[in-house]
């Protein structure tokens, strides 16, 4: 690494400060450099990083600090947009082009011109439309659908994704060509438990701000309890432990908190049960009441099996089939879109509406799950 000046280090935490972004560990030092460095120019921007790392904050000082900070930054979800219309929501369209297009409309990459573009969720995009967007990104010159008059923009792209685009090109989901032209600048977001360092100066910040916004005094916690905030996985990084911080706050109103009662607010899976046993080698950590709460856990997670169970097999504990109902087939059917259904409650409710978290979890994608929201509307 190279050495940071004072002056450099001032700048750093000025821009910090600008910007919102939490974070005095050597991975985050760097990465804002970087980002000081890259933000006033037009430099195409690839953000990467898990879930809930911090990348539209960083998007959002990359633009911050261009010149194009007084024009917009249209913000896509490429992973929300069902593939059959994102051409026409990203490129726009002329009236009568398909079905339905009454009138000609622009697209996001109209709307920022002058400004900035952030395309998360890159790797959704379809390998059809990634093809016009490396026209773009080349020369900034796009085709509205049902035109064959080339537009031109001036726009900046940041785009950002919590997948491997290499592995996504390996699996041939994603164009290498594309791929080399994105990653020239990557700002790779490191996951939180990659720098426990930034662990306590987020929580403290998070403090602050819910301190403030509900008018509750924080009561302190145990050095046990700090440690487990270190030592926990953070699954959904900054924003995991944003939300367990008011969670915890609002609950547990003023009290001086140990580590049993932060464990309430963290998702503890199996491999992450052990792990207080591990550390209570080193810490002074009370070893029966944690295993007490892995069980207590263990015997949630069984309750909401048995739920869902019960959701396909009927109260009876019979299916639809074995209790000689005429309307067998149509019987079968509600019973697995109703399964579905409450799969998908129990998953967004598990991750708190994070539907990125809750899509991973129920192995199926983003944009499906979307879909299926809205169906069941959820
Ligand atoms: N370094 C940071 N300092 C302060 N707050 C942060 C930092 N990083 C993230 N956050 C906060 O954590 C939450 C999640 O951040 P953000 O939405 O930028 O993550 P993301 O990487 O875009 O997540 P996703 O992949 O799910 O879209 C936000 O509330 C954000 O303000
Ligand atoms: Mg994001």
């Amino acid at each position: 690494m190279n050495e940071i000046s004072v002056e450099q280090t001032l700048n750093r935490t000025e821009f910090q400060r600008q910007y919102g972004i939490v974070g005095e560990s050597l991975e985050m030092q760097e990465l804002v450099q970087v980002v000081q460095h890259v933000a006033p120019t037009d430099i195409t921007v690839l953000i990467t990083g898990e879930s809930g790392v911090g990348k539209e904050v960083i998007a959002h000082a990359i633009h911050g600090a261009s010149r194009r900070s007084k024009k917009t930054m249209v913000t896509v979800n490429c992973g929300a947009i069902p593939e059959g219309i994102i051409e026409s929501e990203l490129f726009g369209h002329e009236k009568g082009s398909f079905t339905g297009a009454s009138s000609e409309r622009k697209g996001y990459f109209e709307l920022a011109d002058g400004g900035t573009i952030f395309l998360d969720e890159i790797g959704e995009l379809p390998l059809a439309t990634q093809v016009k967007f490396l026209r773009i990104l080349e020369n900034g010159e796009f085709l509205r659908v049902g035109s064959s008059i080339a537009r031109k923009v001036d726009v900046r792209v940041i785009a950002a994704t919590n997948k491997d685009l290499e592995n996504e090109v390996r699996s041939g989901n994603f164009r290498q060509d594309l791929f080399y032209r994105l990653r020239s600048v990557n700002v790779r977001i490191p996951a939180l438990r990659e720098r426990k360092e930034d662990i306590p100066l987020l929580f403290e910040r998070f403090i602050e701000e819910f301190s403030v916004k509900n008018g509750i005094r924080f009561g302190g916690m145990t050095a046990a309890a700090t440690e487990l905030l270190q030592q926990y996985y953070w699954h959904g990084n900054v924003r995991e432990l944003r939300n367990v911080v008011e969670s915890m706050l609002v609950l547990e109103r003023g009290k001086r908190l140990d580590a049993d009662d932060i464990g309430k607010y963290l998702r503890m899976p199996v491999e992450d049960r052990m792990l207080p046993m591990v550390v209570s080698k080193q810490n002074d950590f009370d070893e029966r009441q944690l295993l007490y709460r892995a069980l207590i856990e263990l015997k949630n997670d069984m309750l909401e099996v048995k739920n869902l169970l019960k959701g396909v097999l009927g109260s009876d504990g019979t299916s639809g089939r074995m209790s000689g109902n005429q309307n067998n087939a149509v019987q079968e059917n509600l019973s697995l879109s109703e399964m579905e259904r409450r799969m998908i409650e129990t998953a967004l409710k598990k991750f708190r509406n994070n539907r990125r978290l809750a899509a991973d979890e129920l192995q199926i994608s983003e944009r499906t799950l979307y879909r299926k929201i809205k169906e069941y509307g959820l």
